[in-house]
């Protein structure tokens, strides 16, 4: 098929390797802050301690990562999808210096001290009207696009983009709303429980907005791309859809279990939490009903794989999500390390491989080649899989161990049985685990920036053959 030049795929190439570079630098962080749990002797500087270099880590693979991906995704999907071009392709090179700036500004403010001290929200005021500008700009290219579009039908990844849009620009502007009294220094508008309430509202919206939404409009374009079939059922994939952003934004109170936050908001928090199974397994079985007349696919097909057990990764996080909402659940694993083991099966399974994936399959097609290795994307896939296996199952075994410990008291006088302490070096060998798991994952990381770097450099050696054009 001839190429066709009249898209825009500057911004896609751009945002693309961004998110790729900002991504390896935070995993890396992400690798060190989890030796430094059991090496204390590596906070070797105030800047470069736990606490601050936690939030680079955090933050740099929500922004300077996913959302990276997320707008050279999106930019690549909205186009496709509507049959046009992007409507401002100069606003959107804009928006990449503009971001890219903000990703190193909010590093080196992070790393200085400088923050909100709310978790996702950390950046301060300044940093805030930047990235609200950046997707003032994302806005007005998706749904500008769409309006123009010459594709009568909305596919339902426009609509799981429609709604990231709309949804990350309440989220953030609302949470983010402060008083500023200097220059690197405001106070939130909101006290108390109240504040903590609409925290986490943001918070696990920002889950919901930043590593569902756009990540499903990602499975559920380049799945059926990558692999020739179509989707299942479009009518499931929207009746998920429109149950899954009803049921989101109820949800955020069940962060807030057992907190001074009134019992009832609790309990309606736990109550859309439950529901939140259906629509999201809507999706799982979409996807596997899709695959489904060529399983034969899992093998022979390195993107298959990816999707598959991304979307398997989903189910499983969304089963163990709900039941973490339940009292009592929450009262055994909340404060524990079963959090971070269901925050990495979601990020480093769900996101990363679903993300990984769609970049395997767009950057050959925007650079019109074809990818570098399929072997090493195999071998990717692996170190990634058991990397991720390794933190998630470490995690969750420490977590109830550490929430057993915690609640075991003495039948004689109700004395507690363990001293906080020894909880903590309880934590040595799992926290040492859970570094080998990372290292894993880091490795296969390097092999799949590798993978893209060579399948660029290449490209304008070797261009595709005949049928390999977009
Ligand atoms: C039906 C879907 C889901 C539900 C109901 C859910 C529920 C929960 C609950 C109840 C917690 C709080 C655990 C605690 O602190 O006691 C939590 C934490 C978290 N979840 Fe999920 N989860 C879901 C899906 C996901 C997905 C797909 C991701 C993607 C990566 C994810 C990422 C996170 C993160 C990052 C946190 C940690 C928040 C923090 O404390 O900073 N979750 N989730
Ligand atoms: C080599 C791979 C990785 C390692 C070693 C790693 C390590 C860590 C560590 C040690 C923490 C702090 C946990 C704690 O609070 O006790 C953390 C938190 C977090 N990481 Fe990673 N990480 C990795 C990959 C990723 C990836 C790929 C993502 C996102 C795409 C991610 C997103 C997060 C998030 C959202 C949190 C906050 C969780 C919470 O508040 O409970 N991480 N990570």
């Amino acid at each position: 098929m001839a190429e066709d030049t009249s898209y825009e795929w500057k911004p896609v190439k751009g945002f693309a390797l961004s998110g790729l570079f900002w991504g390896a630098v935070s995993v890396l962080i992400g690798l060190i802050i989890s030796i430094q749990l059991w090496k204390p002797e590596l906070n070797i500087a105030p800047f470069l301690t736990y606490g601050k270099l936690r939030a680079v880590h955090v933050n740099g693979l929500a922004f300077g990562f996913a959302v990276a991906e997320i707008f050279a995704l999106s930019y690549y999907m909205v186009q496709r999808l509507t049959r046009v071009p992007l409507l401002f392709p100069k606003l959107a090179m804009v928006q990449l210096y503009i971001f890219n700036a903000a990703i190193v500004a909010a590093a080196v403010s992070l790393l200085a001290g400088m923050t909100q001290s709310k978790e996702y929200a950390e950046l301060e005021w300044p940093l805030d009207i930047g990235v609200v500008i950046l997707w003032v700009m994302f806005a007005v290219n998706i749904f500008g696009t769409i309006i123009k579009r010459k594709e009568e039908q909305m596919y339902i990844s426009l609509w799981y983009l429609i709604a990231t849009v709309i949804a990350v620009a309440v989220l953030y502007v609302v949470n983010n709303l402060a008083i500023p009294v200097g220059l690197f220094k405001s106070y939130s508008i909101f006290a108390g429980v109240n504040d903590a309430n609409i925290e986490w509202w943001y918070g696990h919206n920002a889950v919901g907005f930043v590593f569902t939404t756009p990540i499903l409009a990602m499975f559920y374009y380049f799945l059926p791309k990558s692999t020739g079939m179509p989707i299942y059922s479009h009518r499931l994939s929207i009746i998920a859809f429109w149950s899954l952003v009803f049921a989101y934004l109820w949800t955020g109170a069940h962060h807030l279990v057992y907190t001074p936050l009134p019992d009832w908001i609790q309990t309606v928090g736990i109550a859309f939490t439950m529901f939140m199974i259906a629509p999201s397994w809507g999706s799982v079985v979409n996807g596997y009903y899709t695959l489904a007349p060529d399983w034969s696919q899992m093998k022979t097909n390195y993107l298959a794989k990816f999707f598959i057990l991304g979307i398997t990764f989903y189910g499983l996080q969304t089963i163990q999500g709900p039941t973490q909402g339940l009292r009592v659940v929450s009262q055994l694993i909340h404060y524990t390390d079963w959090v971070p083991g269901h925050v990495h099966m979601g990020t480093m399974g769900w996101v990363a491989m679903t993300v990984g994936a769609s970049m395997y399959y767009v950057i050959p097609k925007v650079y019109n080649t074809e990818i570098y290795s399929v072997k090493l994307a195999n071998t990717h896939f692996w170190f990634v899989l058991i990397g991720q296996l390794i933190f998630s199952i470490t995690m969750w075994i420490l977590g109830i161990q550490q929430g057993a410990m915690w609640k075991a008291i003495s039948p004689d006088d109700g004395s507690l049985s363990y001293t906080f302490m020894e909880s903590v070096v309880n934590n040595y060998p799992y926290w040492k685990m859970r570094t080998v798991g990372g290292l894993l994952f880091f490795v296969g990381l390097c092999m799949f920036a590798y993978n893209i770097v060579m399948t660029v450099l290449r490209a304008k050696k070797i261009p595709a053959p005949a049928g390999q054009g977009r």
